[in-house]
């Protein structure tokens, strides 16, 4: 008898698991992007994403991932040689400051400990440095995926305004939006990025990218190239109801139901859906003698980065737990490369999936060494349940 799992448990951090709703919405013939039906559609998804951004700015799709959306807001809003401060808190921070230096922005590089969120006052205290407010952008994550934090987005940008009202603000919120509240009008956020792969739970293929009136006076100054990811050339498709250029239709099909799956939830049964998976997951693994990399106080609801108990080597349990369960754990990432696993617990997952999880868990760390009494960190999990 074949010991092979029958399913697949996708518990990583994007893409993430797909509804049969959306599925099956995907599953239709291509239609004429040029045509009513298609506008349409376009024009219900960008609506939609407006609600989930809590903004009524300018939000254009542009068929790419995430990195593409963050090279968008990059190009459209600086030239070279212009100032801005990248508040970095993990290898998306990373990624960002590489593609601002590829463009010739003098960045500065506020690099935060990996496993800790930015602190406001320090943000603070660097902006004041800049005398002569040279700084015109500051860049930060809402969600930090490597290393499972969350940044206090509403501070960090009260931070800005307070120091450097011309600035923008702009956020990657790929991993973040919908697991967390975020306002993007009520903070003054002026870009901010997202991605369908995550908690839209729809497969990878667009980024989304809002513009503040704020956002379009910069575009007008920035003189940085650009051609595909020109946000003023998506923007007068979209008005159109259209993308410059063939869009990935099944994907647009698919956020298209997204739309209505997460409108009937309601965005605070949605925040507070994402909050009690933490817990679930935090409390377990905590009672079977796993180190958490990142504090209550900043913990992601979105993805939770886990030191395995001593002696436990964490590529071994991804490796095991794939191989006997069917779970897909994500590896740790940058410095954290082979020293920790992450569980993804955004979009369409559910408690008794991480009770599950968790209860693998415990069985294979025993059998890797660690003594771990069985049925200790389901427990804990199931009573974190709400
Ligand atoms: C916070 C964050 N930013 C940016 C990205 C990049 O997105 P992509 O891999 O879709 O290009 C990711 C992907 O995981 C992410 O989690």
């Amino acid at each position: 008898m074949s010991k092979k799992p029958l399913k697949q448990f996708l518990m990583i951090p994007g893409p993430t698991p797909i509804p049969t709703r959306i599925l099956a919405a995907m599953n239709r013939e291509m239609i004429g992007h040029r045509g009513p039906g298609f506008s349409k559609i376009l024009g219900e998804v960008i609506d939609g994403l407006k609600w989930a951004y809590q903004t009524k700015n300018d939000i254009m799709v542009f068929p790419c991932s995430g990195t593409g959306g963050l090279e968008t807001a990059v190009v459209n809003t600086l030239s070279a040689k212009d100032k801005a401060l990248f508040v970095n808190i993990g290898n998306f921070g990373d990624r960002w400051v590489k593609i601002a230096k590829a463009y010739g922005v003098d960045v500065i590089d506020l690099k935060v400990e990996r496993g800790k969120a930015a602190d406001p006052s320090v943000l603070e205290a660097e902006l004041a440095k800049d005398h002569d407010k040279k700084i015109k952008a500051v860049f930060m994550q809402q969600n930090e995926t490597s290393t499972g934090v969350i940044n206090d987005v509403k501070s960090l940008a009260e931070a800005v305004h307070k120091s450097h009202p011309d600035a923008l603000v702009l956020v990657d919120a790929v991993s973040g939006l919908l697991a967390a509240d975020l306002k993007s009008d009520a903070w003054g956020l002026d870009v901010v990025v997202s991605g369908s792969q995550k908690a839209f739970m729809v497969p990878p293929g667009i980024a989304a990218v809002s513009m503040s009136p704020k956002a379009w006076k910069a575009y007008e100054a920035s003189t940085l190239p650009k051609h595909y990811w020109d946000i003023k050339t998506q923007k007068k498709f979209a008005d159109k109801g259209q993308t410059y250029t063939t869009p990935p239709e099944s994907i647009i099909f698919g956020m298209h139901e997204s739309i209505k799956m997460i409108k009937e939830e309601g965005l605070e049964n949605i925040f507070s859906r994402h909050a009690n998976n933490k817990d679930i997951v935090r409390n377990g693994l905590r009672a079977i003698g796993c180190k958490l990399l990142a504090d209550d106080s900043c913990a992601s609801p979105a993805v939770t980065a886990i030191f395995p108990p001593d002696g436990v080597d964490s590529e071994k349990v991804r490796s095991e737990i794939r191989n006997r369960f069917g779970v897909e754990l994500a590896p740790g990432q940058g410095d954290f490369k082979g020293k920790l696993f992450r569980i993804g617990h955004l979009g369409y997952v559910d408690k008794l999936e991480l009770v599950a999880t968790i209860g693998a868990l415990e069985l294979l760390f025993n059998q890797l060494g660690a003594k771990v009494e069985i049925g200790t960190g389901v427990k804990a999990a199931l009573e974190s349940i709400n």
